[in-house]
């Protein structure tokens, strides 16, 4: 299979390019635009007669067409993924995310090509801390941020494009990545890095909020199960019973790293903060038979705690600008 990956230079995307190269034949076309978030040495050491690179925009209807035409399969990671700067500019989030994923469909019907869209659980708002319902396929959208409210517009165009133009699509919301290429903006590297670099970590408001950690190896394992046996027209959630509260989180990335459990800070409070994410994936499990690999959060954050103190000159390029926006914001 040929197939194109948008937002491939970018975290989830990069690990998923590396497992389809590793794991299947498939040959892999990555479109990136490369905003700050996309980093071409994500992509380093991979096969040179399966991997191609294009740099360009989602949003350019010519380029799009003319990849779409020598494509057997389109997996649609490309995104502005951060709700810290939805906030501060939300305007981005509507081009890429609406405009970016409309201009794709837009070509799918016109190539009558399979699409996978890769969306998140935040589309479904948040739960409270004692809520016994974890979200399901079933669970009605409520996004609360500009970034989760322009992915939920993202999905409900390609539900509508199957449903009004026979796009073969499916769709998949996955529950919070942790794992290698990671951006430093994001909870889990920012504090690994800021220990690393002798900060404290920061942690927003009480650190009671909980999001429910898959490692970016088991999001990809799943992708490629929903490619291969998914039924079109059909969403797919996607976790790995991974629920823990970011106080406890800060405490274990210390810990691991050798320091007093309490060494962090508070800082400001994300506005509009969803409290609890949680995904039921009993679905994926029981029709098309997914499984996680990392069922142990401990040791896969351990891991990930061993890249990056490995792959400081990944990270370091990026660190100081990111620190100094949070700083303006207090957090
Ligand atoms: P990321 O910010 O690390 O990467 C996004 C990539 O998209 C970057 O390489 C960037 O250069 C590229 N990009 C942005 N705008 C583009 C455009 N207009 N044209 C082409 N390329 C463009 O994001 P991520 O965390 O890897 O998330 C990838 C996808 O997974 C997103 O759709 C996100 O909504 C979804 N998702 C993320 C998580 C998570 O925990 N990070 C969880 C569930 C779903
Ligand atoms: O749930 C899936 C979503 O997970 C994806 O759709 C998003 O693209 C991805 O960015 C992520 O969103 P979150 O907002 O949950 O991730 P983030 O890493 O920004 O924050 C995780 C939690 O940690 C959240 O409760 C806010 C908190 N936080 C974050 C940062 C950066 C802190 O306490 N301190 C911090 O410094």
């Amino acid at each position: 299979m040929k197939m194109l990956v948008t937002g491939g230079a970018g975290f989830i995307g990069s690990n998923f390019v590396h497992h389809v190269l590793s794991e299947t034949d498939h040959s892999v076309t990555v479109l990136d635009k490369l905003t700050y978030a996309g980093n071409l040495a994500s992509l380093e050491g991979l096969p040179k007669d399966r991997f191609e690179f294009v740099q360009g925009d989602i949003c350019d209807a010519e380029l799009v067409d003319e990849l779409f035409s020598r494509h057997d399969a389109v997996v649609h990671y490309a995104a502005e993924s951060h709700n810290d700067n939805s906030l501060d500019d939300p305007r981005p989030f509507l081009d890429t995310n609406i405009i970016g994923t409309y201009t794709l469909l837009e070509a799918a019907r016109k190539h009558g090509i399979r699409f996978h869209h890769i969306s998140t659980d935040e589309v479904y708002g948040d739960l409270e801390l004692d809520d016994p319902e974890r979200f399901t396929e079933h669970t009605p959208y409520n996004p609360s941020s500009p970034y989760s409210s322009t992915k939920a517009g993202s999905d409900l165009l390609v539900r509508a494009w199957v449903r009004s133009f026979g796009v073969k699509a499916t769709i998949s919301n996955c529950s919070n990545n942790y794992g290698p290429y990671q951006h430093v903006e994001k909870f889990i590297p920012r504090q690994i890095t800021n220990v690393l670099r002798g900060e404290r970590p920061k942690l927003y408001g009480t650190g009671e909020n909980v999001r429910d950690w898959i490692h970016a190896d088991d999001h990809s394992s799943a992708v490629l199960v929903i490619l291969e046996k998914g039924e079109i027209g059909e969403t797919y959630l996607i976790g790995a019973d991974g629920e823990k509260n970011n106080k406890d989180v800060v405490e274990l990335i210390l810990t691991q790293l050798g320091q007093p459990a309490d060494a962090y800070d508070h800082v400001n409070d994300r506005p509009g903060h969803d409290l609890r994410y949680a995904i039921d994936s009993t679905r994926l499990r029981t029709e098309l038979g997914w499984a996680p690999r990392y069922d142990d959060f401990e040791a896969g954050l351990a891991a990930t705690i061993e890249w990056y103190r490995a792959n400081e000159n990944w990270w370091a390029p990026q660190k100081a600008a990111t620190e100094a926006r949070y700083k303006a914001q207090g957090q």
